[in-house]
């Protein structure tokens, strides 16, 4: 291995939005940055707007001029998007890189993808990183979460890059090395999956005030603000009251009424799921927030079902704005209890040795799910935890008793006055289900084996039993 001291200390690939920010934040933080684009004319763009930060970047538009500009061993960063175009720029990359070089993939790409990409460099002397980045632009540019996989070589030349132009949480960065292959953008993956259950049980609560409550969104906007203030704390439940507030300049009325309800998404709330129910667990806030979005797409024929569909509501005293924020909080604290569940699981089952307190440390600022729930959570991780499900902890048990009858209440409201609150009613269910030591599988188990002799377990025997289905 050649180590060269001089040049670049890591090369940028990708010059969108993300990653335009990312290499404005390592120039900041004083890294010399070579960047490089498949569009050559973003590079001279680029190098416009990093203006006085221009001296610690340098632009290539060859590829080899690009790679040979960095300090061996290379970390080189691709911010592209995911799936071919990465694999086709390692192919690409690969015979002009050197024994001990990183190749970084900084996008949201498929875990499964991340650990076939770096099974395939085993052995070849360069290393593969996922590394799932959180905070959007602004995050990018001034401090985002960072969830780092790969190789513990890659780590040491990664980390005081990463430390510095990550988020910091009351001065600890919010970055850490989480794991092998595929962890950094499975933690990713599954943080998405509680950004969509956060993001969709914060709209069912709007939802609630302005179809139920009949209220303006300055009017909810203020509540939103008041939360923020508060034990729900948050980035998400900031941004909404804010969104709430904003005017639309061309009509000049409320900005979110003039946005069509229907939800975009790129695909990571989804491999949450999916993952999950490989993983044999079933994250049903997730899957409620991911299905919302799919029915919101269905604009046309909702709004004609609207007239068609007789829903027998029943009149129902809007809930207070107490239980509402208890909802809020209940419901926040299952949901990400359910994405910790599939860490955990996830762990297991890769040998990844995932640290859950660490992961909520390093959500604690930066990340759009950013709460000062998080914090409590690594407190109560790095607690003793039965069973190892955050919801038995202790500390949490105790937010959740206060705050579990504003969601059986804002729940029962709202299925009576026939407003759709999937998410929220989704964790009132698996809290429901948790709590009940004594459930109805014993009858699922009852019909497979009446219909397809499947066997069961008997309560007081050991072994595999089939029934006596003799009655009429
Ligand atoms: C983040 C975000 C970011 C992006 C996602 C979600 O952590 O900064 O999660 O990665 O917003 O791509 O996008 P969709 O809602 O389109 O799936």
């Amino acid at each position: 291995m050649t180590l060269d001291t001089s040049g670049a200390d890591i090369g940028v690939y990708g010059l969108g939005t993300m990653g335009s920010a990312l290499a404005l934040n390592l120039a900041d933080n004083g890294f010399n940055v070579a960047v490089t684009n498949r569009e050559a004319d973003w590079i001279d763009d680029f190098l416009k707007e990093a203006g006085d930060l221009g001296e610690r970047v340098t632009g290539h538009v060859a590829l080899a001029d690009f790679v040979n500009s960095i300090k061996t061993p290379r970390t080189i960063l691709f911010m592209i998007p995911s799936g071919k175009p990465m694999d086709m720029m390692i192919e690409t990359i690969k015979p002009l890189l050197g024994e001990g070089d990183t190749i970084i993939d900084g996008g949201n790409a498929d875990f499964n993808e991340t650990r076939r990409r770096s099974a395939a460099l085993d052995g070849t002397g360069l290393h593969f990183v996922g590394m799932g980045v959180s905070g959007g632009e602004a995050g990018a540019r001034n401090g985002p979460s960072i969830m780092v996989g790969g190789t513990k070589h890659s780590w040491a030349q990664l980390k005081p890059m990463a430390e510095a132009i990550s988020a910091k949480f009351e001065g600890e960065p919010c970055v850490d090395h989480l794991g092998p292959d595929g962890a950094g953008h499975f933690v990713k993956t599954v943080h998405n999956g509680i950004e969509y259950a956060d993001m969709q049980m914060i709209s069912e609560i709007y939802g609630v005030l302005r179809d139920q409550g009949g209220q303006e969104p300055a009017t909810i906007g203020k509540v939103f603000e008041r939360w923020s203030q508060g034990p729900l704390s948050s980035y998400l439940i900031e941004i909404t009251g804010a969104a709430l507030k904003s005017v639309d300049s061309k009509t000049g009325k409320p900005m979110v009424d003039v946005i069509l309800d229907k939800a975009g998404q790129k695909g990571t709330g989804r491999w949450t799921l999916v993952e999950a129910l490989k993983l044999g667990q079933s994250a049903n806030t997730v899957e409620a927030s991911v299905g919302a979005r799919g029915w919101s797409s269905e604009k046309d024929m909702r709004v004609a079902a609207e007239g068609l569909l007789e829903k027998g509501a029943l009149d129902t005293a809007l809930p207070s704005e107490d239980d509402l924020e208890n909802a809020m909080m209940a419901a926040r604290i299952l949901s990400h209890a359910q994405g910790f569940r599939i860490l955990s699981a996830a762990s297991d089952e890769f040998d990844w040795s995932l640290d859950l307190a660490r992961i909520s440390e390093i959500w604690r600022a930066g990340c759009i799910i950013r709460s000062s729930l998080l914090d409590e959570f690594a407190a109560a991780f790095r607690a003793e935890l039965p069973f190892e499900h955050l919801i038995l902890a202790p500390a949490i048990r105790v937010r959740l008793a206060e705050t579990i009858s504003g969601l059986r209440r804002v729940v029962a409201a709202s299925v009576l006055s026939g407003q759709p609150v999937p998410a929220l009613s989704a964790a009132l269910a698996w809290h429901d289900t948790m709590a009940l030591g004594r459930g109805t599988a014993n009858m699922i188990q009852s019909q497979r084996d009446f219909f397809g002799a499947h066997g069961f377990i008997r309560v007081d025997e050991e072994g595999k039993h089939h029934g006596d289905w003799n009655a009429v």
